[in-house]
């Protein structure tokens, strides 16, 4: 579906090529002035072969032919159109107000996109990293289901690889089953701090965690139970985060899953002749010189990559994708390169793309919450909602649910400060900034959605008494033309993968509503007049509460 500002320029662009030999047409929505939308037209003196006003007189005869279109006006050499403001009003709120929050949703269109995001790495602290891509991918993935697409969300575990070789080694030598039970990812993630400590005395250490590694390649029970149970605890406490940020996942197929689907890949590389020795170890040479791409080190064992191609083939096979997406920090470019021409010179002709993103920083520093209490994550998120809290508190000590709503307006806040900006920049992290509730944050939102809600608590809507000419008036004409907006918007944060195109959408719709709450009085003593008002703030309503929900937000009727 798309805006009807833009299908009515497909219908204009048409009926001008019907009836014009004309190469081209550009038809822009003017960033000034007050009409809908505008042609620039000193392309068409040469082309043409006829002077400006002769041009315009010829297509406006022409564009006036279009049931919306109501003046055509000459500008500085610009052809500008004025719509039927009534009828178009008229069309954009009463499709609102029938489909509600599915404005904008479209049909199946049986298409699948498989979205690998979050995939943190077990028995190491859920990272701020994990966290952006948890919340980016989560958002494209709602925002791929309302355009009507099979979205399959996959958590791509790091419970596979060298450092559980280390981990088994250090468990044996000092782990303590009930310490790791009560606080398992620090316990962990302590053992293999020591682990290295101790590796760098004693070279020896190093060559027993790669046997110890090699033994859980090869099945060993006892090694196979040992990891099961770290892969286990971590994965719960993981949850605590998904729970947290309600974030669900299709599969939990990490990268130990592929491990009996390894020899397939090694396999078909070796068929196509893609696979060569170097120094004992098994590698594909890139056409373009590149260093190559170890798939098999020298002792046998395989690597992150050739877990991802298995993971990549086994997709394929699965979901039969249209689209695979890679919802993974910056700093992993060449890997996602490296594996795009793998796979493309084993001949698969994949739609992949690397979701990348930038760091967070604290005080302009990368943020880290691997050392110490203070900085894991979960802890960090329970001070988002804490924080709110004490704000709810202040504002509004007799609130209900105060704990239910300092959630959604803490956690909903880190969300919104993730993606409000283009993914691929680095975001600062600073609660206080991000819990204010002016500015561009997620409070400012959820707040401009409870004014809502508090307006249409005390009044009924009759659409039969709403009078569509007073939407003529720009205070509302504007307004109504940025909530046609929103499929298309919905389209491209799909299309350049990116929610922040949804964010900053919803910021804007919010500002203009409050400027309009500020100059119109929307309970109005006439019945006409505040129905017309209401008819348009309830649209407002679905599509910032849609908006929000893209994002993976909540929304509440007051705080
Ligand atoms: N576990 C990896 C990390 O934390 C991210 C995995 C991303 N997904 C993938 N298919 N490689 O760095």
């Amino acid at each position: 579906m798309i805006c009807m500002i833009e299908q009515i320029k497909l219908e204009l662009r048409q009926l001008l090529f019907d009836h014009l030999d004309i190469e081209d047409v550009v038809l822009e929505v003017p960033k000034r002035g007050d009409s809908d939308l505008a042609i620039p037209l000193f392309g068409y003196q040469k082309q043409m072969g006829k002077k400006l006003p002769e041009i315009f007189d010829l297509f406006k005869d022409i564009l006036i032919q279009h049931r919306l279109v109501e003046s055509v006006v000459f500008t500085a050499g610009f052809l500008n159109i004025y719509l039927k403001r009534v009828d178009v009003s008229k069309s954009i709120l009463n499709s609102i107000h029938d489909e509600k929050q599915s404005f904008g949703t479209q049909p199946n269109n049986n298409k699948t996109i498989v979205i690998d995001y979050s995939s943190p790495n077990i028995a190491k602290s859920f990272s701020v990293g994990h966290l952006r891509s948890t919340v980016i991918g989560n958002s494209l993935k709602l925002i791929y289901q309302k355009l009507g697409y099979n979205v399959v969300g996959i958590n791509h575990l790091g419970d596979w690889g060298t450092q559980f070789g280390s981990m088994m080694v250090a468990y044996r030598m000092w782990g303590d089953k009930d310490k790791i039970k009560a606080n398992p990812i620090d316990e962990l993630q302590a053992l293999y701090v020591r682990f290295h400590e101790a590796a760098e005395k004693d070279e020896s250490l190093k060559q027993k965690a790669r046997d110890a590694f090699l033994k859980l390649e090869q099945g060993d029970p006892e090694y196979t139970k040992l990891w099961t149970y770290f892969r286990e605890v971590s994965l719960q406490e993981f949850m605590t985060m998904y729970d947290i940020l309600d974030v669900s996942f299709d599969s939990y197929n990490g990268e130990a899953f592929y491990n009996d689907k390894m020899d397939r890949v090694v396999k078909e590389l070796e068929d196509k002749h893609l696979l060569v020795e170097d120094q004992g170890a098994m590698v594909v040479k890139l056409e373009d010189d590149t260093p190559p791409v170890l798939i098999k080190r020298s002792d046998g064992a395989t690597l992150y990559t050739t877990r991802d191609l298995a993971a990549l083939l086994y997709r394929n096979d699965t979901y039969h994708f249209d689209k695979a997406l890679y919802v993974v920090g910056n700093e992993q470019k060449l890997h996602f390169e490296n594996l795009k021409k793998v796979v493309k010179m084993m001949g698969y002709d994949f739609n992949i793309e690397h979701i990348n993103f930038g760091l967070v920083l604290q005080d302009g520093k990368k943020m880290s919450t691997r050392k110490g209490k203070t900085t894991k994550l979960d802890y960090v998120l329970n001070q988002a909602v804490l924080k709110a809290k004490q704000a709810i508190e202040e504002k509004n000590p007799n609130l209900e649910n105060k704990d239910q709503v300092a959630k959604v307006v803490g956690i909903g806040a880190v969300i919104f400060n993730d993606l409000k900006n283009d993914r691929t920049l680095n975001i600062e992290f600073d609660l206080d900034g991000m819990l204010k509730f002016e500015g561009q944050t997620g409070p400012y939102l959820l707040y401009s959605i409870v004014r809502i809600f508090s307006i249409l608590k005390s009044n009924t809507i009759d659409i039969t008494q709403v009078d569509y000419t007073l939407y003529q008036d720009e205070i509302y004409y504007s307004l109504i033309k940025v909530l046609d907006q929103f499929p298309s918007v919905v389209q491209r944060a799909a299309e350049s993968y990116s929610p922040s195109t949804v964010a900053k959408y919803l910021l804007q719709l919010s500002q203009e509503f409050n400027t309009f709450y500020a100059k119109v009085k929307i309970n109005d003593s006439n019945d006409v007049v505040r129905q017309t008002n209401l008819l348009l703030v309830e649209s407002i309503l679905n599509i910032l509460i849609e908006g929000l929900r893209l994002l993976g937000m909540k929304h509440l009727e007051a705080m």
